[in-house]
């Protein structure tokens, strides 16, 4: 058989998230499933036995396992050291958001990909719902002219009991992850339309808030309700995005050029384009707007089958093709870390008045050395000092009655807490 047509045999880190690569790795794809990795065991065999295939609950030795790549679906805020060690071990990576948690591991996961030659990609699935990928075609055709202004909205509201049964433990990263730092699946359809990358940020976060009996008030959470991001990107042009738990649920891209506006419905049938070219732009027949559902570039048939419109599908169609050919995806570790860093700089932002940050261009080595160190991070498992709160408010310490609620959720997910 040629080597291009060789089975890829792949290994999944996180039985949660995770369970959606590791389901979509199959035949169709030339991919193979071959071992799951978890530190959680009872979860993990579960899923091992189902899909009969090797479960790890330790790492390194998971990453012995004879295999060509890994995926990393394990903590949001850990998959930066997880990566490197896997690219060390000779693997290909694929890695869930966010890319990194600090600067410094930015520095290292680029330089680590650089060394080991293999590919890394970046997970983000949200570019590749029909509408954004049918946005990338029509920019690149020159429809709407240049990128001047966009937003991008990925507003997730959820009840106390549903926000409980996916952050379990009091120190599980949803309990205290900033409202900025995940702002990937609102960012980045914008640099994948528009071919952009954010250079500098303001950020404004909206506050815990302790009058919110539903979303707040029953929660281990010490984190804020929402994020806005203002962007700059290295076009010039001009983004916001809008993150978190808000109410009014909505997954929105929305790209203004300088020859017109396209957008996917903001209610309604949101998986609809809109499309207005103004009277003086349009040209002769063609209709001011247009609303219609786009079809996948390609692969229609097994992408309406995946999760998150498509975007699933995607990604390991995406992995798979990188592998294959050796050239590394758009979705690479340049835009992966540096829509990971608007995140964490736009949170500095928030915590002084909203003052500009610069998001430091990793693919410039010259750049990497002043940020080597910048280990700034709001974990509460490794607080030191000049590292912040999780909250603009300062510390805060979740109501007795609050944290007894999550643990009876906790307890009825089979985890038990202290
Ligand atoms: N792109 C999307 O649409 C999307 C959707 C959901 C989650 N995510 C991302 O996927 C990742 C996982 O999300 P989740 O909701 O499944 O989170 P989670 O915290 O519920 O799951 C992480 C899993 O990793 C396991 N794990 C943690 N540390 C480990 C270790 N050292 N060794 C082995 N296993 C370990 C945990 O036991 C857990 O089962 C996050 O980064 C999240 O941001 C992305």
């Amino acid at each position: 058989m040629a080597r291009s047509l060789r089975k890829i045999r792949v290994g999944v880190v996180g039985v949660g998230r995770g369970q959606a690569f590791a389901k979509g790795a199959g035949p169709n794809l030339g991919m193979e499933l071959v071992a799951l990795c978890d530190s959680w065991e009872e979860r993990l065999n579960v899923l091992g036995k189902q899909l009969k295939v090797a479960a790890y609950t330790d790492y390194d030795k998971f990453l012995a396992h004879d295999m060509d790549a890994v995926i990393l679906a394990n903590y949001f805020h850990e998959h930066a050291p997880f990566a490197i060690k896997a690219l060390c071990a000779g693997k290909h990576v694929m890695s869930e958001t966010a890319a990194c948690f600090t600067l410094a591991e930015g520095v290292a996961l680029v330089e680590a990909v650089e060394k080991s030659g293999k590919v890394y990609m970046f997970a983000e699935n949200y570019p590749y719902s029909a509408c954004n990928q049918e946005m990338r075609r029509l920019y690149r055709e020159g429809l709407v002219g240049d990128f001047q202004y966009g937003e991008g909205e990925y507003v997730h509201p959820m009840d106390s009991h549903y926000y409980d049964s996916i952050s379990i433990g009091l120190n599980h990263w949803r309990n205290w992850f900033p409202a900025t730092y995940y702002c990937t699946h609102a960012l980045a359809p914008l640099m994948f339309i528009a071919d952009a990358m954010p250079a500098k940020v303001n950020g404004f976060v909206i506050a815990y808030d302790p009058e919110d009996e539903v979303s707040f008030g029953r929660t281990a959470r010490r984190n804020d309700a929402a994020s806005a991001i203002l962007v700059r990107m290295n076009t010039g042009a001009v983004a916001k995005l809008l993150q978190g738990s808000l109410r009014g649920h909505g997954v929105w891209t929305s790209i203004h050029g300088n020859k017109g506006l396209m957008e996917n419905l903001r209610w309604g049938s949101t998986e609809m384009l809109r499309i207005r070219r103004e009277p003086f732009d349009k040209g002769m027949g063609e209709p001011v707007e247009r609303i219609y559902a786009p079809e996948f570039p390609e692969q229609g048939e097994l992408a309406a089958r995946s999760g998150h419109g498509g975007g699933d599908f995607f990604m390991n169609y995406h992995f798979a093709n990188a592998i294959r050919s050796g050239k590394p995806p758009y979705l690479d570790v340049y835009r992966g870390v540096a829509m990971s860093i608007v995140g964490i700089q736009a949170y500095r932002s928030a915590l002084k008045d909203s003052n500009t940050f610069e998001v430091p261009d990793f693919r410039r080595k010259a750049v990497r050395d002043k940020f080597r160190r910048d280990d700034w991070n709001p974990d509460p498992t490794r607080r030191k000092k000049g590292c912040p709160w999780p909250s603009v408010l300062g510390k805060i310490t979740p109501s007795r009655k609050a944290v007894a609620f999550a643990k009876k959720v906790w307890k009825e997910a089979g985890y038990q807490s202290e």
